[in-house]
């Protein structure tokens, strides 16, 4: 069976695990980074094209500063000490997000992991970052407004493929399947205009305990919904 083209994956519940174990908040983010781990791994054995993950939204910006901190300096070091391994296994590293609303440390280890994994044809892994659903498509909006007001854009060949092409994500295909953990029934806007016709799978495991097999449980329930995409 073809496996999904493009996974994107809500992870959810690290808070809840530190709880759980009797640990700082942030323990819980460090067990998260390393679940990151079997979900790419997960998606090479399965030949997955595409993985997209929900790492910090704009609404997090608004947690207490030493886990917002604490969640950066984590990112950076994910990134510095995975990049060879990345490059290794054929991963090319993506992002999208308002970039430039994150500190400058972690923007430059960002675009050097991105430069050093480019020639990957593996997986693309894209990590969203300071993401906001509802804000990719206002700028959207706002990049679709300047084209027509530049004369290059015909207010009337404005379609749902033209208005793709304006997102962040218009390199990528739509997701075929979002993974959310720890059990919660909501998008949190996450890509509110490519999960249109998402199949959705949701596991009470919170996120630090999602392993590669997880994973292909997810894949295994997949295979057994019938898209239908509106029609018969
Ligand atoms: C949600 O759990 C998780 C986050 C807000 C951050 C996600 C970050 C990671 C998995 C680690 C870093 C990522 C990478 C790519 C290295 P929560 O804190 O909302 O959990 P709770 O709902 O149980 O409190």
């Amino acid at each position: 069976m073809t496996p999904p083209k493009h996974i994107a994956i809500i992870m959810d519940g690290n808070g809840r695990w530190a709880k759980n174990n009797g640990l700082q908040r942030l323990r819980g983010h460090e067990q998260g980074a390393e679940a990151v781990r079997g979900a790419f791994d997960g998606c090479l054995e399965a030949g997955v094209d595409f993985l997209t993950l929900y790492a910090f939204s704009t609404e997090n910006w608004k947690r207490p500063k030493l886990e917002v901190a604490g969640l950066m300096k984590l990112l950076e070091r994910f990134l510095k000490n995975n990049t060879a391994e990345l490059v290794e296994k054929g991963i090319r590293l993506q992002v999208i997000g308002r970039i430039t609303d994150l500190p400058n440390k972690v923007q430059e280890q960002l675009h050097e992991s991105i430069e050093r994994t480019a020639g990957g044809t593996r997986l693309t892994m894209i990590l969203a970052l300071s993401y906001s659903g509802r804000l990719e498509i206002i700028d959207a909006v706002r990049s679709i407004l300047r084209e027509v007001k530049e004369g290059h854009l015909d207010p009337a060949m404005l379609d749902d493929t033209v208005f793709s092409k304006h997102l962040y994500t218009r390199y990528y295909p739509d997701p075929d399947l979002l993974i959310r953990t720890s059990g919660e029934m909501r998008i949190s806007n996450f890509l509110l205009w490519q999960l249109s016709y998402t199949e959705l799978y949701v596991t009470p495991k919170l996120w630090p305990d999602f392993r590669k097999e997880d994973l292909h449980a997810a894949i295994e329930d997949f295979h057994k919904r019938h898209r239908r995409y509106g029609g018969l």
